[in-house]
């Protein structure tokens, strides 16, 4: 454009860009503004100097750049702070380490120690399988309630953890409910779940499944299927159902058991770990003393 348009209100240049009638005047920025925006650049410049902040053709310096002429950088602000974390924890865990669990309940501040270490251990390693909470899911063990397969105490949470359920290790907790599907016919199943059944519910059940009970079952489950620890052998009678609790269900437990399988940790976690998981689980609500 050839001519200089000016706004007719204000008698000022218009940059001759126009939407619908509205024309955008040529005002210079404020001299506010343009001091600020100065300021900022020398800013700048003076933080090249003292912080990391280029990154360079070379790759030295910190992380591949420039280090700036204090030597300051987040990542050695992070190695003293974890470091410093490290040391406090150093302190905790050689109490931790070399007290009884009786101790470590008698004094709050270990006991504290120990449960916030194995809450943050449990999240990581065990959540996926038991549930963030503990509470499990069909075929994995609620670790809130006092059902427990192999035991409740902390030393026999603390040996299951380490060694793991039917894991690859030599001390690994084992034992295998035999398949009954050639065993037993159909008829005889039913009657066997209905007998199962009547633990928790009262229900009336044939005689012959009490029977095939007391031959076939009452070896791991107990004559009043309460279970059995020693061999990880499930309450049958307290309602509460690891693989399911419905008639089908139990049927097919008794054709084909599955069985769980618990990785052993002891290849994955420290003991001061395994024990502070220990003591975790067994704070969850189902603990038990002796
Ligand atoms: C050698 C020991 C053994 C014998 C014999 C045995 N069981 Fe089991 N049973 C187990 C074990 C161990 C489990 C748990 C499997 C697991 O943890 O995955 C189990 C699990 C079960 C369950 C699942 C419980 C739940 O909470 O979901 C039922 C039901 C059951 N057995 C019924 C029977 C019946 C009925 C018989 C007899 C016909 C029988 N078992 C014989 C060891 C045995
Ligand atoms: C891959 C899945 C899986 C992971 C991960 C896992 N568990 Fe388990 N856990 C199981 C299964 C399955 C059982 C039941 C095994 C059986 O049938 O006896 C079990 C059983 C247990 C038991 C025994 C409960 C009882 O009633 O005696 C404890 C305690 C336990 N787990 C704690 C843990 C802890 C702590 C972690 C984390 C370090 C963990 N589990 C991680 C699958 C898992």
């Amino acid at each position: 454009m050839s001519k200089i348009d000016k706004d007719e209100h204000s008698g000022v240049e218009t940059t001759g860009h126009e939407w619908d009638g509205i024309k955008e005047l040529n005002n210079p920025a404020p001299r506010w503004w343009l001091g600020v925006f100065v300021i900022t650049v020398i800013w700048s410049i003076g933080y090249w100097v003292v912080y990391p902040a280029w990154p360079t053709l070379s790759g030295d310096g910190e992380r591949g750049g420039t280090t700036g002429n204090t030597g300051w950088t987040q990542y050695s602000q992070l190695a003293e702070s974890q470091a410093e974390i490290m040391a406090r924890r150093a302190a905790y865990l050689d109490r931790f380490d070399a007290a009884t669990f009786e101790a470590i309940q008698a004094d709050n501040g270990l006991y504290a120690f120990a449960l916030a270490g194995g809450a943050s251990a449990f999240k990581d390693n065990c959540a996926t399988c038991h549930g963030t909470g503990g509470a499990g899911a069909s075929g994995y063990p609620n670790l809130n309630d006092d059902d427990w397969l192999w035991g409740g105490t902390v030393d026999a949470i603390e040996e299951t953890i380490k060694f793991g359920i039917r894991a690859n290790h030599d001390e690994t907790r084992f034992s295998e409910m035999p398949a009954f599907a050639d065993i037993f016919a159909e008829d005889e199943i039913s009657d066997i779940a209905d007998y199962v059944l009547s633990f928790s519910t009262n229900t009336i059940y044939p005689t012959r499944g009490k029977t095939l009970y007391d031959e076939q079952c009452s070896l791991c489950h107990a004559e009043d299927g309460t279970g059995d620890r020693f061999q990880g052998a499930p309450n049958l009678s307290d309602a509460i159902w690891f693989y399911g609790g419905k008639k089908g269900e139990i049927e097919a437990q008794i054709r084909r058991p599955k069985h769980g399988v618990m990785p052993n940790w002891n290849v994955r976690l420290s003991d001061s770990t395994i024990r502070q998981l220990a003591i975790y689980v067994h704070s969850l609500g189902g603990g038990e003393t002796e």
